[in-house]
């Protein structure tokens, strides 16, 4: 053979380098692939022949920007930027320009807010054009986003008239991230944010990740994590998160960052850090006004306090509204607000850990100053593949109550398995919980609309890392998108927001559409059936929460499993009912009513509220250790049935994606088996019972699963 010479090395090397950065899943959902059905593209290329973006604000140019490249992209062509009314024009403008003056555009847009916008098609100058409007320049951003959605997605665009506007008013991400690039529970990678070349090096992925997020109407994010460190309010660390605020100011994003509450003592030098303390008062009033000074419109603290070990008010013997109303008092002449997390329960376990959050907080309502909004999980343990809704919600209408989910794959796999959480979210968002009367779900509760609360919001803890397409997982990405779209507005369903996502990160084509969305949509079943079915909980591994593991025992008894599952011979599950840990008192009557009867809770949450024999006829009519065995079965099955799907799709999407998600969905159906195996041995020791016949039988002794050990897992700070 002949030789290779340096020449012909590196042709061969740039002939494959192209393909290497193939498909990355960079773009996110921002692909703007050319329209692959030629009606249609001729369509689009007849109904927009040009864009007049009116106004010359920093976000007036991300507008031109991003139609210059989607219109593209999508239509396959260059299409003029025009400075006039021309037929076939897309005008962006706003409602006040005396362009629209004869359209009465104000009308439309009413109740549309500082964010919303309409979409319509009209005859201006005796032109056909389509307009995109809005009340303030951020509606802009976000209806040229919507617009090219329609696009995406193949809508019909001749006749267009849409009006939305977001029904949250902080829609946020949460990043768990470490100033040394750790991210506590995060799965794709280390941090985005390289604090240490911060200010003089902005890494031009920060302008990617804001676009991203302007593009589903995101506006705020804290860049720190919860278990915060002080030295984040430092001066040169506050230059370097200015610099991140200027950037993502033309994207409609505001910066948050979390608050130390131990601050005053660790940055400041003071001896206390006790919110009552005047001095404590002026160090944070001097803190807010030097954050202000920097950063102008600098959105306010997120604080843990008194949870998991953190710095709090207790500390002080004062309660958490002294603390947040103290924070509150600071950034309040700034127009900054607090978000306080109710994420909190005892070192010393004095009760039920489901009831303590509702225990310590409802108490307190009224009294936190109107700057101050209460973070909530959604659930009342900790972002389990499935739980009941928090108690808090409902519980305390005289302060606005702020909806936290976790987008990251905390308990749900990782970034390996392929969890669609816009299902988990729906179904909480969607609950009654019955607070004044019927028809008070999670959702009315979270918007404002039942206590009258103008301020309003949703936080998702962050699944962004450093990783090529951010999420780790592919389909992470639809996570970070379905909560947005939540946030924006949570009467989408899971299929609406499933269907838009795989058409404009995948493909339109109906082959592909339909096995995809199938996946998506079975998904969050299928990994609460293999993880923690009819309502366990709380029964993975150790401190990294990777993999199952029913049999933790020692340590802290809430961080245990068998606090949670409470399996012995005679049965299992958690008694919450009134003849147990009486946490059903915290909720609203019909619901208490509900889930207090075996015989109308909804399986769903049967170990969740009862204790119950392994010999327990549920509605199948099988015994309730049979029922375990089943689920667990059906999990694993789902999820071979989500690899089928996928395989269907082999040459219909690109090449690498499609690898890596098979390679992915193989670890998912791995570990799901183990998932099974593990907890059917560990309950079997209990139950005695035999696994029904024509289902597998755990290959492995209980003691080989016990064994197994994960020291690197990821998500937890590494111990070099
Ligand atoms: C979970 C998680 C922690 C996190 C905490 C929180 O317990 O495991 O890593 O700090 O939630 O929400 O504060």
């Amino acid at each position: 053979m002949r030789r290779l010479n340096i020449y012909s090395l590196l042709v061969l090397f740039c002939a494959v380098l192209p393909s290497l950065h193939a498909e990355e899943g960079y773009k996110l959902w921002l692909r703007y692939d050319q329209v692959g059905d030629a009606q249609k593209l001729k369509a689009y290329s007849q109904i927009i022949k040009s864009y007049f973006v009116e106004g010359n604000s920093p976000t007036h140019g991300v507008i031109s920007h991003e139609l210059n490249v989607a219109l593209q992209g999508l239509l396959g062509k260059t299409l003029p930027a025009s400075q006039s009314v021309q037929a076939g024009s897309l005008l962006v403008t706003l409602a006040s320009s005396p362009l629209l003056s004869p359209l009465n555009v104000g009308e439309k847009l009413k109740s549309a807010g500082d964010e919303g916008f309409v979409i319509f098609t009209s005859t201006l100058q005796g032109k056909k054009v389509i307009i995109i409007s809005a009340n303030k320049t951020p509606g802009l951003l976000y209806g040229t986003f919507h617009f090219l959605k329609l696009i995406q997605t193949q809508q019909d665009i001749s006749n267009v008239s849409i009006t939305s506007a977001p029904k949250l008013k902080i829609r946020i991400l949460n990043h768990w991230d470490n100033l040394d690039r750790t991210v506590e529970r995060g799965f794709a990678g280390f941090s985005l944010w390289d604090w240490h070349k911060l200010p003089d090096y902005l890494d031009p992925r920060y302008i990617d990740y804001a676009r991203a997020n302007a593009s589903v109407g995101i506006n705020g994010t804290v860049l720190t994590n919860v278990n915060a460190n002080a030295l984040i309010l430092r001066e040169d660390y506050l230059k370097k998160v200015a610099a991140m605020a200027d950037l993502f100011r033309p994207y409609g994003i505001k910066v948050y960052l979390t608050a130390r509450f131990s601050a005053p003592i660790e940055a400041g030098g003071l001896k206390t850090a006790d919110p009552l303390d005047t001095e404590v008062q002026q160090w944070w009033k001097n803190k807010a006004a030097e954050i202000y000074k920097l950063i102008p419109d600098f959105g306010g603290f997120l604080v843990k306090a008194n949870s998991e070990g953190q710095p709090g008010p207790q500390n002080y013997g004062r309660s958490h509204a002294e603390g947040a109303n103290m924070l509150a008092d600071a950034v309040k002449p700034f127009g900054g607000i607090v978000m306080w997390r109710a994420f909190v329960y005892d070192n010393n376990v004095p009760e039920d850990r489901a009831k303590q959050a509702y225990s310590e907080f409802k108490p307190l309502d009224g009294t936190f100053r109107d700057n101050v909004m209460v973070q909530v999980k959604n659930g009342p343990i900790d972002f389990q593949p499935r739980e009941p809704f928090h108690p808090l919600f409902g519980a305390m209408p005289k302060t606005p109550l702020m909806m936290e989910f976790q987008i990251t794959q905390e308990y749900l796999g990782f970034a390996t398995h392929l969890v669609f959480l816009p299902s988990l979210f729906k179904e909480v968002l969607d609950t009654d919980t019955y607070a004044k009367d019927k028809n008070c779900t999670v959702a009315k509760i979270v918007d404002g609309s039942i206590d009258n609360h103008a301020l309003t919001g949703m936080a998702g803890v962050a699944n962004i890392g450093n990783d090529r397409n951010w999420t780790g997982h592919h389909f992470g990405q639809a996570n970070w998108y379905g909560f947005a779209r939540l946030a924006w507005d949570h009467s989408l369903t899971p299929e609406q927001i499933a269907d838009e996502w795989v058409r404009m990160t995948f493909s339109n084509n109906a082959d592909v559409v339909a096995p995809l969305k199938n996946m998506l949509l079975t998904s969050h079943e299928a990994v609460v059936n293999y993880m923690t079915p009819l309502g366990l909980h709380h029964i993975m591994g150790y401190n990294h929460h990777y993999g199952p593991g029913p049999w933790i025992n020692k340590g802290r008894p809430d961080w245990t499993s068998v606090y949670y599952h409470k399996a012995d011979s005679a049965g299992i599950g958690f008694n919450r009912t009134s003849t147990g840990s009486k946490a059903l008192d915290q909720y609203a009557d019909p619901v208490k009513k509900q889930m207090e009867s075996i015989t109308t809770c909804p399986e769903k949450y049967l170990l969740w509220f009862h204790h119950l024999p392994w010999t327990y006829k549920t509605k199948s009519g099988r015994i309730l250790w049979d029922e375990i065995c089943y689920s667990y079965n059906e999990g694993v099955d789902a999820v071979r049935v989500m690899q089928k799907n996928w395989n269907s799709v082999e040459g219909k999407v690109d090449a690498e994606r499609f690898k890596m998600v098979k390679d992915f969905l193989a670890i998912q159906e791995k570990e799901a088996v183990w998932w099974r195996d593990a907890c059917l041995s560990y309950f079997q020791s209990y139950s005695k019972l035999p696994i029904p016949s024509g289902l597998d039988k755990p290959p492995y002794s209980l003691e080989y699963y016990q064994k197994l050990s994960f020291p690197y897992a990821p998500g937890i700070r590494p111990q070099w």
